[in-house]
């Protein structure tokens, strides 16, 4: 791997052509670029490429049965990846991409074993952002790109964060300035009835209904089996995260008290409102908007940014479960949940 990685800065309006070239080179060489998606940062490696796609893994220290996601340029370039294309998936395509949804589709034999993790099918989605589809049209294959973050990490939203994990350990990284989205994109199993929410993101059940009918979501989607990644420790800071109630300020200040007299270095995230201390205890506050999607585009850089200050113990206040907010809460359970961390 490159002793060193270029940081190579990209106008996200309009991609200059010349730096794009240069990346989809070392894309073509089977080497590493990370790059902007709407949702966060990606870690891209020609899709087609067994070798290169195993880099991914190297680099992110990624178990591997945790399947990558594919990213294409139009719904064209799903003939190479996918056997037969179900009937609503057109229509999907038509109203959502390019757009923060991962379509799980019957595979076709060109997909290396590697992307798929030994499964029958794999997620393909088309992002919005332009860099992402200049770099995937100038190399002319598909990009398999999970989120561009240490296995078990919270995903990257800047290029800087992207550099926190693997500068040095990856090729370059093309940053686009930080993403609209901030959370990972819906993952939306397509291949078996009825269709199931595996992932929630910033496209919700109630967005997809209307195309599917009923979309199975949560334990009922199962989605522990079917969705290898949602089975180990994700989206984590290096901090205990503990969850309360919307508004229970007292909640709080207990579990601030409680920790500072452990001698803990506290944090606590919280939905608009002051937080009044209570006692001596001193905590590092962080006051995130209540407007969702907003709060979506900070969160991972709040919970890479009290790691970088080496806080111990982080107390989040629960988000409403309203669009965006079930994807949030979904991260933030998972930071919160005492899962095994993953088999390096
Ligand atoms: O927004 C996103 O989706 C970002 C950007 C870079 O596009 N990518 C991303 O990739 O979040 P990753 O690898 O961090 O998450 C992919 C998720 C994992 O939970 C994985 O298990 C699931 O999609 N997945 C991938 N292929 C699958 C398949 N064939 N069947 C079921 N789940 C799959
Ligand atoms: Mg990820």
């Amino acid at each position: 791997m490159s002793p060193r990685t270029r940081v190579v800065k990209v106008n996200p309006r309009a991609p200059q052509k010349r730096l794009i070239q240069a990346a989809a080179e070392v894309l073509r060489t089977g080497g590493l670029v990370a790059f902007p998606t709407e949702t966060v940062y990606g870690l891209g490696a020609d899709a087609l490429n067994a070798g290169a796609v195993k880099r991914i893994f190297v680099a992110k220290g990624r178990p591997r049965d945790n399947p990558v996601i594919v990213h294409v340029a139009g719904a064209a370039d799903l003939e190479l990846l996918t056997g037969r294309v179900p009937e609503e998936a057109g229509c999907l395509m038509e109203r959502f991409w390019p757009g923060p949804l991962t379509l799980v589709l019957p595979r076709s034999a060109s997909v290396p074993d590697g992307v798929t993790g030994g499964l029958d099918t794999v997620a393909v989605r088309m992002p919005r952002n332009r860099i992402a589809l200049a770099l995937i049209a100038a190399l002319g294959r598909p990009v398999a790109a999970p989120s561009a973050n240490l296995s078990g990490r919270p995903s990257g939203t800047t290029a800087g964060h992207v550099l926190q994990d693997f500068a040095g350990r990856i090729d370059m990284v093309l940053d686009g300035g930080p993403v609209t989205v901030g959370v990972e994109s819906t993952v939306l199993d397509l291949s078996r009835r009825p269709p199931a929410i595996l992932r929630p993101g910033a496209v919700t059940a109630e967005d997809l209904e209307p195309y599917l009918g009923r979309v199975a979501q949560g334990r009922r989607a199962g989605r522990r089996r079917r969705s290898p990644g949602t089975r180990y420790r994700h989206y984590s800071p290096r901090a205990r995260v503990t969850l309360t109630e919307p508004g229970d300020r007292e909640a709080v200040a207990g579990l601030v008290d409680h920790h500072t007299r452990r001698r803990k270095k506290v944090a606590v995230v919280l939905v608009g409102h002051r937080f009044r201390a209570t006692g001596t205890a001193r905590p590092i506050v962080r006051h995130m908007p209540r407007d969702l999607e907003e709060y979506a585009r900070r969160i991972f850089a709040v919970l890479r940014e009290l790691d970088q200050m080496a806080v111990d113990e982080i107390i989040i206040e629960k988000t409403p479960e309203e669009g965006i907010g079930v994807a949030i809460m979904d991260r933030l359970r998972r930071a919160a949940a005492r899962q095994p961390r993953a088999p390096r």
